[in-house]
């Protein structure tokens, strides 16, 4: 599929409600398999990579049923999974994957975990290694620099083994396999992590009544003397920061009157607010306000396009908004100055290597960027449009759509090649923008 975007012509206006948080989402799926009663999840996201978890969930003994606006997921309790009867698609998920990994550890049946091309190459020890500690079996692909699926999970033949491991990168993904993997040891399971990953699983596993504990940096389960039950009537899931991201960009660069309400403000998710806040620019967050487990708030950006200032943007703030990072590139092109990125060497095991890609993906549009080992730098080119572009997204959801936003301030008619997989996040993103008034279509 391809993404064909005209430059804008006047600014956006409307209210445009983001579809369910993609973490959370996964999550609220993964966990409710767990729950001992059935769980009502409200506002899941109707993308692709949510879609493989629920499958996922079906495939180990949950029901997932339609209820008004949300699903009723009656799963199977923490000790009743039943084996898959065939092999589980991950498809693009990297959440899907390594999540499964933790949760099927200490399973007695084996698993087969599988997914596409780009989640063929997606590297895995770095779940593996803690859970073999465990005790766990976990066999891929591949033994060379890293393993990558499919891999083989189980079969247990007991409970885990208790671990106390220190992370060597932040990254909620592997922090969630070791707390799951945890639920299934006979002692206590204690994860560090050197930076502020999203704690969405420590919310959400407490709110279903873990026995987990969260101090400072390092979170452990104690399953000693626990009655094994995991139980909560439901989750809504908040709109997903890191899709509202993009039609912040969008407003910032074109201007005009934009509200994006329910967006979850977790504070290990707003680094990209953090970094805009910290180029020069403004983005309101209205009426905060509980959602369960996490907090919400409007985002509100209005007025002239926004002036904009490199920065460098390194340490916790790489972190906190790691997965912005593509589409804060577009704002730092359009910035005064230089912004630097660092910090970030994790870009380049995302669903592409982000590092390139980004580079790539602005090089395109005639903006100067370097890659670095860790991250890159962009030299902003903020005086007249930018050159309309060809840009190849290499299957990437997040440099299409990034692209696109690029889009919106370049000289002429911009194709974005390879964009089938914005799906696995955001369907309805081209619709979204069409909506604040761009003109943006998708062709096969
Ligand atoms: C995610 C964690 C992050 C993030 C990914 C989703 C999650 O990955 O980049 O998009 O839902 O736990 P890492 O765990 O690899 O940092």
């Amino acid at each position: 599929m391809k993404l064909i975007v005209e430059p804008a012509t006047r600014t956006l206006t409307g209210t445009v409600t983001i579809p369910g948080d993609k973490s959370i989402g996964h999550r609220s799926l993964l966990f409710s398999l767990l729950s001992a009663t059935p769980v009502r999840v409200v506002g899941l996201g109707d993308g692709a990579d949510n879609g493989r978890s629920a499958k996922a969930i079906t495939a180990l003994g949950a029901s997932i049923a339609k209820d008004g606006d949300g699903l009723v997921i009656t799963g199977t309790g923490l000790d009743g999974l039943v084996p898959p009867t065939s092999r589980i698609d991950c498809g693009n998920s990297g959440t899907t994957i390594r999540l499964l990994c933790g949760l099927l550890a200490g399973q007695r049946f084996a698993t087969t975990l599988f997914g596409d091309e780009s989640l063929s190459k997606r590297p895995m020890r770095r779940v593996i290694e803690p859970l073999a500690r465990m005790g766990a079996t976990i066999t891929g692909q591949g033994s060379g620099l890293d393993v990558t699926p499919p891999l083989v999970v189980g079969p247990a033949d007991g409970p885990l083994k208790p671990l106390d491991y220190t992370l060597p990168m932040a990254s909620a993904q592997v922090k969630t396999a070791i707390l799951l993997a945890g639920l299934f040891a006979d002692g206590d399971t204690s994860v560090t992590e050197p930076g502020p990953s999203r704690d969405h699983s420590e919310r959400m596993l407490a709110y279903l009544g873990a026995p987990l504990a969260v101090e400072g940096r390092r979170t452990t389960i104690a399953t000693r003397g626990w009655n094994r039950r995991l139980a909560c009537d439901g989750f809504t899931v908040p709109a997903d920061p890191s899709s509202a991201a993009f039609l912040v960009a969008a407003a910032i660069l074109v201007g005009g009157e934009v509200r994006l309400p329910g967006v979850c403000i977790n504070p290990t998710r707003t680094g990209f607010l953090d970094a805009i806040t910290a180029m020069g620019g403004h983005v309101a967050i209205v009426d905060p306000r509980a959602a369960g487990p996490e907090t919400v708030a409007d985002l509100v950006i209005s007025g002239a396009p926004q002036r904009l200032h490199g920065i460098t943007i390194g340490g916790d703030l790489a972190v906190r908004s790691i997965d912005e990072l593509p589409i804060l590139a577009v704002l730092a092109a359009r910035a005064h100055g230089t912004t630097v990125v660092r910090d970030a060497e994790e870009l380049r095991v995302k669903e592409s290597d982000r590092v390139e890609t980004t580079c790539a993906m602005l090089r395109a549009f005639g903006v100067t960027c370097e890659a670095r080992e860790d991250g890159f730098v962009v030299e902003g080119r903020p005086e007249g449009p930018l050159s309309a572009a060809r840009v190849h997204a290499d299957g990437d959801h997040r440099i299409a759509m990034a692209a696109a936003v690029a889009g919106l301030v370049a000289d002429g008619q911009t194709v974005i090649d390879d964009a089938d997989n914005v799906a696995t996040s955001y369907p309805g993103f081209a619709a979204a923008l069409a909506a604040l008034g761009a003109v943006v279509g998708a062709t096969a």
